[in-house]
């Protein structure tokens, strides 16, 4: 089974720390989307979307990729890191797969270090995340897709 996943992790790099950690331990194509935009999702049968949070959405960025280039009835699933938790930062995407007829086989969120807006005069909220216990269950939600 090929898997890759296309990542958009610009605030803080906090995203990436979840992709690589699963990089590390396991064959997948990390896709940094802000720096290749030529890639092609046909070839692979599973295909991780991961971003930050801004606006309680996948950045627009991982959803206009989601719409042009992920091909019709693929293996999806998301990871992504919020300033501070709710469970409604996939609805969106969830939307697009569907429409392309994937079928989804799970979600992975956890605190990444916030600096936008307010919460820079205060240092940032979520500090030091996501630390080693958020990165471990990246890999072990990783590890247990079916
Ligand atoms: C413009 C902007 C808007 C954001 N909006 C939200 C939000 O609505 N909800 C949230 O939990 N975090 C929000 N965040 C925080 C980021 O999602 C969080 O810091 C994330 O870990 C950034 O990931 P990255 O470093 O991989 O880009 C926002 C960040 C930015 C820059």
């Amino acid at each position: 089974m090929r898997t890759a996943i296309v990542y958009v992790s610009k605030h803080h790099g906090n995203t990436k720390k979840l992709v690589d950690a699963i990089a590390e331990k396991y064959e997948i194509t990390a896709i940094d989307a802000m720096k290749h935009s030529t890639f092609d999702l046909s070839e692979f049968d599973r295909i991780g979307f991961a971003s930050g949070i801004a606006g309680s959405k996948f950045y627009p960025q991982m959803r206009k990729i989601m719409k042009e280039k992920l091909p019709e009835g693929k293996d999806v699933f998301f990871l992504y890191t919020c300033g501070f938790k709710t469970n409604r930062y996939c609805n969106a995407v969830r939307k697009i797969a569907e429409k392309k007829k994937a079928r989804i086989l799970g979600e992975y969120g956890c605190l990444g270090y916030d600096t936008v807006g307010p919460f820079k005069l205060i240092g940032g909220i979520a500090k030091g995340h996501p630390d080693e216990t958020d990165i471990q269950k990246a890999v072990e939600f990783y590890a247990g897709l079916k």
